[in-house]
């Protein structure tokens, strides 16, 4: 008699995304993500409302998850849910809804860790190949930059890491400068293609060798920006596509670099990428050409599996089941768990 699949529902809702995913084996059935637009008008997340929307959310997410996968809670081996990191009234949300699932339908209940869960998305089986071990991942999202040494799937060693903002606050933070929305990543990414990436030079940090800092860049396009309307009160409106490319020219040349920097250090040409910027186009571009000319294999994640989502949560659930890493009905969520 042939083996049950193990099925798993996993939950996201470390931020300002609601997301619910069903996993069979390491397929993934659906994946359901409620974006929170309440947000826009205040130009970054509010906490409070995000938790607010969570738990307006969460139950149809994870019933439309369900139903789109035309599983039945009965039929559920576990539900893996994000503990961390993230905002502490977001992850509460989450957590309390997976414990009590678990309790109710007397299954395992498994914590993962979002950034881990990042990463992990390169192993959802969609019949491409995916990363060996050991393999570097560039995990870069709204809250995190960190190059990953990926030894298996449950060993992976921050080798570096930003000493200040995030490469997605780098974005968001020069788009609202810019007077774009939040969040003002996917504008840039949008802008950029119709714009030059050499018409403006910004500052690049001068920090380790395999580390990012981006808060001086975020200075330096603030004040070109504000030297420049000072002379033409439309500077932005006239230069907004030269200046997203060029900004987003700056912000990639500094994640290269440090791949490039990691790749020397420990002579791994297997690249990923994870997280909410692997999402921009510049950065996939650019690493397919490094894939040619550098001759590494490189790892780009489907668009629905870079930003927050919890088929990611529920790949990472999926290793950890058969592993019997499971948490205990006493878990907590931690805001400031690490990798
Ligand atoms: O991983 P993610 O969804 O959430 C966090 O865990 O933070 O990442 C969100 C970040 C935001 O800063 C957003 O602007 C950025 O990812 N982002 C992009 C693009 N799509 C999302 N940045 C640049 N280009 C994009 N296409
Ligand atoms: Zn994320």
């Amino acid at each position: 008699m042939s083996q049950k699949s193990i099925i798993i529902l996993g939950i996201e809702s470390s931020c300002d995304d609601t997301s619910a995913a069903v996993l069979k084996e390491a397929k993934i059935l659906s994946n359901i993500i409620a974006n929170q637009e309440i947000h826009k008008s205040y130009g970054g997340v509010v906490p409070e409302l995000a938790s607010r929307a969570h738990q307006q959310n969460i139950v149809p997410v994870v019933n439309e998850a369900l139903k789109i996968a035309n599983i039945k809670k009965e039929e559920l081996d576990a539900i893996a849910f994000t503990r961390g990191p993230g905002l502490l009234g977001s992850l509460l949300v989450g957590t309390s809804f997976a414990k009590s699932l678990s309790l109710a339908l007397n299954i395992p209940l498994i914590d993962v860790n979002h950034m881990h869960g990042h990463v992990m998305a390169h192993f959802i089986d969609e019949g491409k190949k995916m990363p060996t071990f050991p393999f570097l991942c560039l995990t870069v999202s709204g809250g995190h930059t960190q190059i990953v040494l990926v030894k298996s799937y449950f060993d992976m060693e921050v080798i570096g890491e930003t000493l200040d903002d995030a490469a997605g606050e780098a974005f968001d933070k020069s788009a609202k400068i810019l007077g774009l929305e939040y969040p003002g990543g996917p504008l840039i990414d949008k802008y950029a293609k119709q714009g030059n990436q050499e018409a403006f030079k910004f500052t690049k940090p001068r920090v380790g060798n395999i580390e990012f800092s981006f808060s001086g860049l975020k200075s330096n396009i603030l004040q070109v920006i504000q030297r420049a309307s000072q002379k033409n009160p439309d500077f932005i409106k006239d230069n907004l596509y030269d200046l997203c490319a060029s900004i987003q020219y700056t912000i990639i040349s500094i994640l290269l670099e440090k791949i490039d920097n990691a790749v020397k250090k420990t002579g791994i040409t297997q690249i990923a990428i994870a997280g909410g910027v692997s999402a921009n186009s510049g950065l996939r571009n650019a690493l397919i050409e490094r894939e040619k000319t550098h001759k590494w294999s490189v790892f780009i994640p489907k668009f629905e599996y870079c930003t927050d989502n919890a088929a990611m949560i529920a790949i990472s659930g999926y290793y950890k089941f058969q592993d019997e890493q499971f948490a205990n009905s006493s878990v907590s969520a931690n805001a400031r768990m690490k990798l």
